[in-house]
């Protein structure tokens, strides 16, 4: 006979057979729990500057996995990598651990004698430039636009030296960097580029998506939380040259090979040989489920931020003291981020009192991004960096404030966010 009874997920962890059930239970019965789609397993205290979207289909996808044999390195994370090759237009996709991990990957694959430099911004988190210490580089910076607070590609001109090797630039909040103009530095001083692209999955260049690497070596996303879309934690790295894509590929699994091709000798079917210094950088298959199936809603995710930005923009375009985030004509951003940019004077408030407001009395989390990377105590001590450096990033970092945007923001959110931004005018 076979029993079956509905839970909610959020009680999977102390599953009870219920005592009307176990009554009747016989010694070989088998029960089959079903588990009910729920609204409400992430209660949100309050409304977070960024949030996951995960619901009952996701879980199933990563249940389904975990009752199966392989739970690491499994098929579905070779599906995830196909399908981000399918809907980014890239030919090859490498799934790992995290953004940072990809980052470390990417500039690893590049085979640089050490003491290169690489140019990034200085608005970004540490990561993008972490990834070239990582690999004994030396990370250089160029200045932001002003407009877009993506580097700028004149000032990336004026740091190149016989020593640089690569220019990472980062699409800021999901707005696309000047990539063509980006690559064409590049090409004239033979250098690589890789994209970090982990806030604009979803966006568009010039008409052309973002991962499809049309301008890039190799294109890196983050699949953390508050992304556009999540695995927990996670990255990949997309890239059209098939070299760097079975170098990566290595270099993910500690460097070990089992293809005869790549080994000195084959002593049998256990042999394995590691022909290079790789990491376990590897993602997990239930993660690689999640990637999945959030993928499948990664554009709906993108036009609920997009509908969200629009109210925003609607609702603060007559206040003074705050601007919304300007587009450039060539991109179609995906918004990860709505940076404003305050005047705080004119609110009369210092930016730490204003967010100690909003999140007390609104229950309203904010956020900062970035305090300039060079600002950082490693970066001054290591690299000598100091304040003044970068003018137009230092400047842009005292005024900016990240408000509330993610896909599960329900109207109620969303105007209560715009109600306390407007109310600062009083
Ligand atoms: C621009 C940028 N690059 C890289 C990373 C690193 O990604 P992860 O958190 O997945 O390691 C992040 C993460 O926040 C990021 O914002």
């Amino acid at each position: 006979m076979r029993f079956n009874f509905v839970t909610k997920i959020s009680d999977t962890e102390s599953i009870k057979i219920p005592d009307e059930i176990k009554e009747k239970l016989k010694e070989n019965d088998e029960v089959e729990i079903l588990i009910q789609p729920v609204k409400d397993v992430y209660q949100i205290e309050g409304i977070p500057y960024g949030h996951q979207s995960v619901d009952s289909l996701d879980i199933q996808s990563v249940i389904d996995v975990l009752e199966s044999d392989l739970i690491t390195q499994g098929p579905k994370t070779v599906e995830f990598e196909k399908r981000l090759c399918e809907y980014t237009g890239a030919k090859y996709a490498i799934v790992c651990s995290n953004g940072t991990a990809a980052l470390h990957l990417a500039v690893k694959a590049l085979d640089l004698a050490p003491g290169f430099e690489g140019i990034t911004t200085p608005n970004t988190f540490v990561a993008s430039s972490n990834c070239m210490i990582y690999n004994n580089g030396k990370p250089v910076f160029a200045d932001i636009q002003e407009d877009s607070h993506n580097i700028d590609p004149d000032k990336i001109k004026k740091k190149i030296t016989d020593k640089t090797k690569l220019i990472i630039p980062v699409d800021f909040a999901g707005h696309p960097c000047d990539m063509e103009e980006i690559q064409k530095i590049a090409k004239e001083n033979d250098l690589f580029v890789i994209r970090d692209a982990c806030h604009s999955i979803g966006s568009h260049y010039k008409g052309e998506k973002t991962g499809n690497c049309k301008y890039s070596d190799m294109t890196i996303f983050s699949f953390h939380p508050v992304k556009h879309m999540t695995t927990g934690e996670g990255g990949a790295i997309l890239t059209n040259n098939k070299a760097f894509y079975e170098r990566l590929k290595l270099l993910r699994t500690h460097g070990i090979t089992r293809d005869p091709d790549l080994m000195a000798k084959n002593d049998g079917p256990w042999y394995y040989e590691m022909v290079d210094l790789g990491y376990n950088y590897r993602i997990t298959d239930f993660q690689s489920a999640l990637g999945i199936s959030q993928l499948g809603k990664l554009d709906q995710f993108v036009k609920k931020r997009l509908q969200i930005v629009k109210q925003y923009n609607e609702a603060f375009k007559d206040l003074e003291f705050i601007k919304s985030p300007k587009e450039r004509e060539y991109t179609d951003p995906s918004y990860h981020l709505y940076v404003v940019d305050i005047d705080f004077k004119k609110i009369n408030m210092s930016r730490a009192d204003l967010i100690r407001k909003l999140e007390k009395e609104k229950q309203i989390g904010v956020q900062v991004h970035y305090i300039p990377v060079h600002l950082q105590p490693y970066y001054r001590k290591n690299f000598g960096y100091k304040e003044g450096d970068y003018p137009v990033c230092e400047e842009y970092y005292r005024s900016a404030l990240s408000l509330p945007l993610y896909p599960k923001m329900s109207m109620e959110n969303i105007e209560r966010v715009i109600q306390a931004v407007q109310e600062l005018k009083k």
